[in-house]
């Protein structure tokens, strides 16, 4: 029988961090669920401090593990969620289209990433429950949930693939052969959460 690899190679080529905000009540949990279960509940479990799920899709070719943080809305778990916004590749600001101060906080949603994340970090801005008034996104119809994961997921794998590109002339490769792209051992180290 064969000797088992040394160590097993990763199983995707980028792992990118996306983190869920916004108001309680918009959907988050909801959006994730159909995202990466294809499933939806009209009961209102409150999400308390901090959840994830994995989903790997692939794009033009690449395996692509998406590690998607559900943070929760409520301000009581406020500092435990803000401190998953450093390890955050892209964040989805989620509002509900038939509540207008879910969407007057977006604001102040964008003020905590501007304290709490990364510079350079990716974001989209989602309007849920189209179902019940005429927009763009619902968790509950699946109305261009797959979109909005798949957007931002390009975007940040085509941020990661540049920097990547900017940095070979110089690199020196070390432990290579243990990654199925250096991208994944890079993404790995850009986060300090999960
Ligand atoms: P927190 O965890 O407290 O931050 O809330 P959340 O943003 O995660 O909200 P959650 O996903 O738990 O959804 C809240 C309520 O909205 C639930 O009763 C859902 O059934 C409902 N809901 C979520 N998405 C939709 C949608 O697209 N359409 C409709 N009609 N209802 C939705």
């Amino acid at each position: 029988m064969a000797a088992p690899p040394s160590r097993a190679r990763a199983d995707y080529d980028y792992l990118i961090k996306l983190l869920l905000i916004g108001d309680s009540g918009v959907g988050k949990s909801c959006l994730l669920l159909r995202f990466s279960d294809g499933s939806f509940t009209t009961s209102f479990i409150t999400t308390i401090g901090i959840d994830f799920k994995i989903r790997t899709i692939e794009l033009d070719g690449k395996r692509i593990k998406l590690q998607i943080w559900d943070t929760a809305g409520q301000e009581r778990f406020r500092t435990i969620t803000t401190a998953y916004y450093r390890g955050a590749m892209g964040i989805l600001l989620v509002y509900d289209v038939t509540d207008e101060s879910s969407f007057n906080n977006i604001r102040n949603w964008i003020r905590n990433i501007e304290q709490h994340a990364s510079d350079n970090v990716n974001k989209v801005l989602v309007g849920n429950k189209a179902d019940m008034d005429e927009s763009k996104r619902s968790a509950k119809t699946n109305l261009n949930v797959e979109e909005v994961f798949f957007s931002i997921a390009r975007d940040i794998k085509q941020r990661l693939a540049d920097s990547d590109a900017r940095v070979e002339p110089n690199a020196i490769k070390i432990g290579q052969q243990d990654q199925a792209d250096g991208s994944a051992a890079n993404a790995q180290k850009a986060g300090c959460c999960g």
